[in-house]
């Protein structure tokens, strides 16, 4: 009996279940009226079962026998990106590149070919969003002719046409930008779709593989970082980078949440500036907004992998007109906000429940850290006694329900390279950190946030 050959599935457009009758609600991730219609073709499934047959035709070896010589890196003109990705682009290798729109995906991109077609590598930059005329006057405000010259660009979003022009330019490096504007139109249903994200990564990935060039894929990502479309295609690719950041702030933070070629722990700093994305000097003072000292702001130190970053905490406070005051926190938990506050209360005589308190951390910078605590209790603290506070003295340190402070040692085992940032004291919980040669770090330890107030108010 003759099988249908296209089969109806519902694929839930957030997590990528699949279902074989339509439900209001995806049973697998809870979200509403996310399930949507979708052919399955049998070319999609084929192409879906070729990824795993990396290069041509593999034979079984002894692993004694395996080449494991070192990766051949392409080292690219950033810093940061070599350090994300473990060194450089490998060959063959595929990249998820995902971002939120405006966050500097296609400038950073754009700047990478650029710089590839210089070094002599033949560069595609395919693009579904923007047409010829706007990539390349983008690339002529950043660079003279001479330099992009060489690009080979396309504006298409038909995968197939565009595997036939691969085929025939053979590009050594080649940047999709983005995944959700192509098409396969093999399969039933709209660019952007679970389903085209997935057979076009997956002809993508398969051409990337056998024909032996470097792509990168752009992949947009909503505010919560949880779209379907570039998360479902992590196990497709062998490396995703997320490039994080406020669109209107000077640094993006690029991170790596997967690398066959490297580890997960870097993260990457970048400033966005006149000429498009740099790296960012060694012996900046990130994310620090306000001068010398201010009222209300404090600096901390935040540790992305085993990278110690500067991070400068703001805080207003301002009599409440209402009963019950006002908790604004941005960038910052609101839950920690309100656990800082009721210490404040219990255990200082900074009366912060007739008070608003709003707080925020500068350059869009998310604090996820509880040894931030510190910086937040001395900014309130700060605001409320009105007393400024030096932006070159850093505090670090979790604060407790007893109103006591605490530090791991792996953040305190970082003190000793801030130095480089002009930082010259650290205010922080008892620690055991010893001051090594000659570093010019001052550490002072508070046991509570009672001490913490006599040292703000002075
Ligand atoms: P873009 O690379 O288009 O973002 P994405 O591809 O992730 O959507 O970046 C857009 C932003 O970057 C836009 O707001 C303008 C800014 N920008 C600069 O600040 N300097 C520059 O040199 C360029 C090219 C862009
Ligand atoms: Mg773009």
């Amino acid at each position: 009996m003759a099988k249908t050959k296209n089969k109806i599935e519902y694929a839930c457009q957030e997590c990528g279940a699949r279902y074989s009758k339509w439900h209001g609600r995806c049973t697998n991730c809870g979200t509403w009226d996310s399930l949507v219609e979708e052919e399955v073709v049998a070319e999609q499934v084929k192409a879906v079962k070729s990824m795993s047959i990396t290069t041509d035709m593999p034979e079984i070896v002894r692993m004694g026998e395996v080449d494991v010589s070192k990766l051949s890196r392409t080292v690219t003109q950033f810093a940061e990106l070599n350090l994300v990705l473990g060194g450089g682009l490998v060959d063959r290798q595929v990249v998820l590149f995902s971002g939120e729109p405006g966050i500097g995906k296609s400038t950073l991109l754009l700047q990478l070919s650029v710089y590839l077609s210089k070094q002599g590598q033949s560069t595609l930059y395919v693009s579904g969003e923007e047409s010829a005329s706007q990539v390349v006057s983008r690339a002529a405000r950043l660079f003279p002719k001479q330099d992009y010259d060489g690009v080979l660009f396309v504006a298409m979003t038909g995968v197939r046409k565009l595997l036939e022009d691969i085929g025939e330019h053979k590009p050594e490096f080649v940047v999709i930008d983005s995944i959700q504007t192509l098409f396969d139109e093999e399969v039933g249903s709209l660019p952007g779709s679970l389903a085209q994200i997935k057979s076009c990564t997956a002809l993508l990935v398969t051409a990337a593989k056998s024909m032996g060039f470097v792509l990168i894929i752009v992949g947009h990502i909503n505010k919560e970082g949880t779209i379907a479309g570039p998360k479902v295609l992590e196990h497709l690719v062998d490396t995703v980078l997320q490039f994080e950041g406020e669109n209107t702030g000077e640094y993006r933070l690029l991170r790596v949440l997967k690398n066959r070629f490297g580890s997960t722990g870097e993260v990457g700093v970048f400033k966005m500036g006149e000429s498009g994305l740099a790296d960012i000097d060694s012996l900046e003072n990130l994310f620090v907004g306000e001068a010398a000292a201010a009222v209300g702001a404090a600096t901390t130190m935040v540790l992305e992998g085993a990278r110690p970053l500067l991070v400068q905490v703001q805080a207003l406070a301002t009599p409440s007109v209402f009963s019950y005051p006002k908790r604004v926190a941005e960038g910052v938990s609101g839950n920690r906000l309100e656990l800082i506050c009721a210490v404040l209360q219990k255990f200082t005589g900074a009366k912060v429940m007739d008070k608003d308190i709003y707080v925020r951390s500068t350059g869009g910078y998310k604090i996820n850290s509880a040894s931030c605590d510190l910086a937040i209790a001395a900014a309130i603290l700060s605001s409320v006694y009105g007393r400024e506070l030096d932006s070159r003295r850093v505090f670090v340190g979790e604060v407790t329900l007893s109103g006591n402070l605490h530090i791991n040692s792996f953040t305190s085992s970082k003190f000793g390279t801030i130095a480089k940032f002009g930082i010259k004291s650290i205010v922080t919980a008892p620690t055991s950190y010893s001051k090594k040669g000659t570093s010019p770090i001052v550490v002072s330890s508070l046991t509570s946030v009672r001490q913490l107030e006599h040292q703000v108010k002075g």
